[in-house]
């Protein structure tokens, strides 16, 4: 069984996707963490600016070397933005992603284009989404309580910019697949969504029979 989550950020998709994968104990990948280390190797170098430099980080992604903590930070968030709209970077990410869902009990994967380009088959689909001042409020809470020093008018502005970068590329664009189920969790706590995203993904499983 695969299950694709996609959404913008802090819409609770990365939440939603640990606990869905708990719950039918299936192995989980948060796909974002690909492009933000891609992105932070390409920092690392001075490169990010670079297109032939970031395919190459992503051609020699060593998965199991991507420490998750060290690439929370906001800043992070936007470069993977920024390399995550190159076509070449995205190639050379697709096959990982792809081998990831095909194992043999399956799995969830969440970002933003599973439900569309890397698995578009997939026996659920969830498009996980907030309003953005709600988005920034919890982005800002986890930031801060990270210690990071950062405003919540920083935070909104950065998930603001993102979410145009991410919706108006021309490579794998954030957008809701047209059989994905929508689920807005702007009103919704941790537990309401999970209980909210359970009923919708057994009613697409009940629906596939
Ligand atoms: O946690 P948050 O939603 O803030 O970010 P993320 O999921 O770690 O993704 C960081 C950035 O990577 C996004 O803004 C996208 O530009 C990019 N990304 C993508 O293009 N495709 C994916 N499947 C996952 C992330």
């Amino acid at each position: 069984m695969i299950i694709a989550i996609d959404g913008p950020a802090a819409s609770g998709k990365g939440t939603l996707a640990r606990r869905i994968a708990a719950h039918y104990a299936l192995p989980h990948l948060d796909t974002g963490l690909l492009y933000r280390a891609v992105a932070a190797r390409c920092l690392a170098l001075g490169l990010l600016d670079d297109v032939a430099a970031s395919e190459a980080a992503a051609a020699r992604l060593d998965v199991a070397a991507i420490d998750p903590e060290a690439l929370r930070s906001a800043a992070m968030g936007e470069a993977a933005s920024v390399v995550a709209a190159r076509p070449g970077v995205r190639a050379a990410l697709l096959d990982l992603q792809r081998r990831f869902a095909a194992q043999e009990r399956g799995a969830v994967l969440d970002g933003r284009d599973i439900g569309t380009v890397i698995c578009p088959d997939a026996d659920v689909k969830l498009f996980v989404t907030a309003a953005p001042q709600v988005r920034a409020e919890r982005r800002f809470k986890e930031l801060a309580g990270r210690g990071a020093a950062v405003t919540f008018a920083d935070v909104l502005a950065d998930i603001e910019k993102r979410d145009e970068r991410d919706s108006l590329r021309s490579a794998a664009p954030l957008v809701k697949a047209d059989d994905a189920a929508l689920l807005d969790t702007s009103a919704l706590g941790i537990e309401a969504a999970f209980d909210a995203a359970m009923a919708l993904v057994t009613q697409r499983l009940g629906q596939r029979g």
